[in-house]
């Protein structure tokens, strides 16, 4: 019996950068023997919470994918517009790629190129957009979006630079780091380029705390999945159903923060390491900031950015910058 394995299309280029993926162990240790315990949010997205999270995103209490989605579709054409000709489109986790759809029929760039550190997905996904879109060169990069050997690539490549960045990601980074990012992106896209940006808006308490408790217990798997990650990838003890999902909204800090809090006093070990728990002490997994859109402009500005445009929905909920040398 042969087995017949299906071509790579041609205007598929992989670029695999060949870093061993740093360990977790460490992080997860420093975070866990910190007086105030925490665990980093990226964790979240091993393949069990990729695919978790990929479930929230259709459910109708989690509004950011469906009311960004709504937005990439109506503007579209604005944003193409806006952008001009010769783009090339780069996407630090690109993830299943979906929303990159929603432009390229107006904005037929010349290229396309997605970073992630997983390969897996990166590849997979990346192969089923170049055979969906023949006429977009498509490149993965298997590698760290901040690694200087991504930027070579990036920068070795023809087209203007914009970069994509949906899904509101940009409000899990500290204000500081988001005002970072942006200024690499700025020196990434120069003056020529440009930036796309989902960006989740400041609204009401009740609207926050259903999409981070659904009714559904989704986003409560999603967080205590990190717990079972753990288990899985460093033989930790962790009773899942002695810790509980708790997401609330500060309205000072203007993010909604997710904690999972031990339902009791109790010991559990890690990497071989005990780590003690008091009653309802808790681990902080995420913020997720929420920005008034002048305030998110006037970081866009502080970053270098002098033409700043933006589009939002009906209620306000959610927008998309475009930002400009
Ligand atoms: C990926 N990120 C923008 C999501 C958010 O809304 O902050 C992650 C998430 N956390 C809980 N629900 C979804």
């Amino acid at each position: 019996m042969s087995t017949m394995q299906a071509r790579a299309p041609d205007n598929l280029h992989i670029i695999s950068l060949g870093q061993a993926q740093a360990g977790i162990r460490d992080e997860v240790l420093a975070g866990l023997q910190r007086q105030r315990k925490s665990l980093p949010p990226k964790l979240f997205y091993d393949a069990v919470g990729a695919g978790l999270f990929q479930e929230l995103c259709t459910i109708s209490a989690y509004y950011p994918t469906r009311t960004e989605t709504a937005i990439l579709k109506q503007q579209a054409g604005s944003i193409a517009r806006a952008l001009g000709e010769h783009t090339l489109v780069i996407e630090p986790g690109a993830g299943e790629m979906r929303k990159i759809r929603l432009l390229l029929a107006a904005l037929r760039p010349v290229g396309y190129t997605a970073i992630d550190v997983s390969a897996q997905q990166l590849v997979r996904e990346a192969e089923r957009l170049a055979r969906e879109y023949p006429w977009l060169a498509v490149t993965a990069v298997v590698g760290d979006f901040h690694d200087a050997r991504v930027r070579r690539v990036l920068t070795d490549a023809s087209g203007r630079p914009v970069l994509f960045f949906p899904g509101s990601t940009i409000g899990n980074f500290e204000p500081s780091e988001a005002l970072a990012f942006l200024r690499e992106a700025r020196a990434l896209t120069g003056d020529s380029g440009g930036c796309v940006i989902g960006v989740d808006l400041v609204k009401a308490r009740s609207v926050l705390d259903l999409a981070y408790d659904d009714p559904e217990g989704i986003t409560a798997r999603f967080n205590l999945n990190l717990l079972a990650r753990l288990n899985r990838e460093l033989g930790a003890n962790f009773d899942l159903a002695q810790f509980r999902h708790h997401a609330f909204y500060d309205e000072s800090l203007q993010r909604v923060e997710m904690h999972l809090v031990s339902r009791r006093a109790q010991e559990v070990q890690v990497a071989g390491v005990p780590i003690p728990f008091r009653g309802g002490e808790s681990i902080h997994t995420e913020n997720s900031y929420k920005y008034h859109p002048q305030q998110f402009e006037r970081m866009a500005r502080d970053a270098g950015f002098e033409r700043v445009r933006w589009w939002t929905d009906a209620q306000s909920w959610f927008a998309v910058f475009l930002l400009g040398a």
